[in-house]
């Protein structure tokens, strides 16, 4: 774990060989959130924003099907009371769209929001708390998990202890 330029928020790397690693990030992810946590998943094509989004899921309880909201745009899950919804901007052709299609509404202080693409409603977005970056290694991936908040820091510690 690295320190950033302030010396306040905290950013992580870590190695993916295959996709069980992925889900297992995603699981130690899990285990660090509480209700009105968003999280930025970037990454190209392919990179592994939605397999992360489905070991979220799976740590937090869920045992029913994770699908790509590529199509849908987004996906809810019911989790210990809690909504979660994940997002896939990659068809907006405009930011706008966000505020447009109500998706500002359900990033509430009450849910947890996971969004892939996110650049792609860059400015009307909720601040993250947290921002991965997905990038093609050899046959894996390099996850690098960026703090962006206080709540943020306090999740990237404890992924940090269970690794
Ligand atoms: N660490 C890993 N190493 C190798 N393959 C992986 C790893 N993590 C995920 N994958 C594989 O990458 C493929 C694409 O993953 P996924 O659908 O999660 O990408 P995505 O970033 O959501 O793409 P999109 O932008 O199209 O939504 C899947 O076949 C998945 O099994
Ligand atoms: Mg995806």
């Amino acid at each position: 774990m690295t320190h950033t330029a302030d010396d306040s928020l905290l950013s992580y790397s870590r190695f993916l060989p295959d996709e069980a690693a992925t889900l297992r990030l995603g699981a130690e992810i899990a285990a660090t959130l509480s209700s009105g946590t968003i999280i930025y998943l970037h990454g190209n094509l392919g990179a592994g924003k939605t397999t992360l989004s489905r070991g979220i899921l799976r740590g937090l309880g869920h045992t029913g099907k994770v699908k790509s909201p590529t199509y849908t745009l987004v996906e809810v899950y019911a989790v210990f009371k809690i909504h979660l919804y994940h997002f896939d901007l990659y068809r907006f052709n405009h930011a706008l769209e966000w505020e447009e299609s109500g998706f500002d509404e359900y990033c509430n202080g009450d849910s947890i929001c996971l969004i892939e693409w996110p650049e792609k409603a860059a400015g009307v977005l909720p601040a993250a708390d947290l921002q991965l970056h997905l990038t093609p290694d050899n046959e894996g991936r390099i996850a690098l998990v960026e703090a962006l908040s206080a709540r943020g820091n306090s999740c990237l510690k404890r992924i940090n202890e269970y690794s």
